[in-house]
């Protein structure tokens, strides 16, 4: 069963700031994120509460104190989305700049632009980012690069702005749809969801309600499994995938031999030989997304020929490289490229986990390896992926994690 996308329940935790009362998440993935944000929406005035696995409660008591500090926000990068939400709710900010990521620098200057656009005034101070607005105005804003996080900041600021916001060239993944989605069910005016030019009419803050919402399901924790069968072999039912959501990647897979199949509870998967290499670039929504590449690269490590991958978001994302050319991987990297020759089986070996995608790479890599495999850095596991060990085990992988 594949839970809920971190990279969307946690920007709806962040939503929740907007309006008063208990708002209520289901399909919540057990993530170290989810508690890290709780941590941060605590500080804020949101209280979070877990009525049973699964579910959040969030709530809003409506003293909020539009403050982000520092060692809550340098924990995750999805900390940045209480800007938009604590900005056009109470006239004020005060947010610790996140820092960047293992796979490079990750400014937030699209954000700051779209909000200066809207009326915002900012100023950097000690490490802190202070911005104000008696009331954010609508303005038509055009994205240079879909930005996520900078689509979801200016999105949940528009809702409670003076008019109408267009975000053109706006991002569209999944995620965004459900924030958007959850955004409506609260009393948002939004249209073009789904497509790259969203037009957001503010309403008044007593317009909004608390709403209960189910998080959509979670792609990359869904790619994970497809990529696990992929280079252990057999067959699998990944309950909860969304395969409408995963076109793209879903057409490339097939490329590579897997045998696909659409049902009524998911995605059936069924692989015979070795994965054919292909080459694959990683684009924005609907593009294959930048956190399915060290899966596809693993794939392609044990793949039958010579496949390129070409990343476009985050140039320095190949560190995970280094790790599998201890596991006797050929690849090379130049540049944003990297050049797979796949050999028929890697070899087990101490390896580390460097952010969450590449950790999950390196237990499918594991699994395409012969021998034994120590991962080590599996906090990073924990950020993003529930149960990964449980559920591998469940279909028959022989992977264990050590409580020291
Ligand atoms: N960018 C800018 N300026 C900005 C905003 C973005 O230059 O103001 C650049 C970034 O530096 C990067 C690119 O644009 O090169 C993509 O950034 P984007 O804003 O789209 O990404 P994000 O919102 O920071 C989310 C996910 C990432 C995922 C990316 C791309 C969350 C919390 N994070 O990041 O997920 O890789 O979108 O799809 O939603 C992960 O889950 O492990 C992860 C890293």
């Amino acid at each position: 069963m594949v839970p809920g996308a971190k990279n969307s329940v946690l920007k709806l935790m962040a939503t929740t700031i907007l309006c008063d009362g208990p708002f209520e998440l289901s399909n919540v993935p057990d993530i170290a994120d989810v508690s890290i944000m709780g941590d941060l929406l605590a500080a804020i005035g949101v209280e979070m509460s877990r009525p049973a696995p699964g579910e959040l409660v969030l709530f809003n008591s409506g003293q909020i104190i539009p403050v982000a500090p520092y060692e809550l926000v340098e924990r995750i990068r999805a900390s940045i989305n209480v800007l938009g939400p604590l900005l056009t709710r109470c006239g004020e900010v005060r947010l610790s700049m996140p820092g960047g990521d293992d796979f490079g620098a990750r400014p937030i200057d699209m954000h700051i632009a779209g909000l200066e656009a809207m009326g915002a005034e900012f100023k950097f101070s000690h490490g802190y980012l202070e911005a104000r607005a008696d009331r954010l105005h609508g303005a038509d804003i055009t994205f240079d690069f879909p930005s996520v996080g900078a689509t979801e900041n200016l999105m949940t600021a528009a809702v409670l702005a003076e008019g109408v916001t267009m975000i053109d060239n706006a991002a569209r993944e999944p995620e965004i749809i459900d924030l958007c989605e959850f955004l409506v069910a609260m009393g948002a005016k939004i249209d073009g969801i789904g497509s790259s030019t969203l037009t957001i009419e503010g309403v008044e803050q007593h317009n909004l309600r608390p709403v209960a919402h189910r998080t959509v399901p979670d792609r990359i924790q869904a790619a994970t499994y497809l990529a696990a069968c992929s280079v252990a072999g057999g067959e699998l039912d990944v309950i909860g995938a969304r395969a409408d959501n995963m076109t793209m990647l879903l057409d490339r897979f097939a490329d590579m031999g897997l045998r696909l199949e659409s049902t009524d509870h998911g995605i059936h998967v069924a692989a015979d030989d070795r994965p054919r290499s292909i080459d694959v670039a990683t684009l924005p929504y609907p593009g294959i997304a930048t956190d399915y590449k060290p899966l596809i690269i693993t794939m392609l490590s044990v793949g039958d020929g010579v496949g390129i991958v070409t990343e476009n978001l985050y140039p320095g994302r190949f560190r995970y490289v280094e790790e599998l050319q201890r596991l006797g991987a050929d690849v090379r990297t130049s540049g944003h490229h990297a050049v797979i020759r796949g050999v028929p089986r890697l070899s087990g070996a101490p390896v580390k986990a460097h952010d969450i995608r590449a950790g999950a790479a390196m237990v499918v890599a594991g699994l395409a390896a012969e021998g034994e495999t120590r991962i080590s850095g599996i906090h990073h596991i924990d950020r993003g992926y529930d149960d990964l060990v449980g559920r591998l085990r469940g279909v028959g992988a022989t992977i264990d994690r050590d409580t020291d």
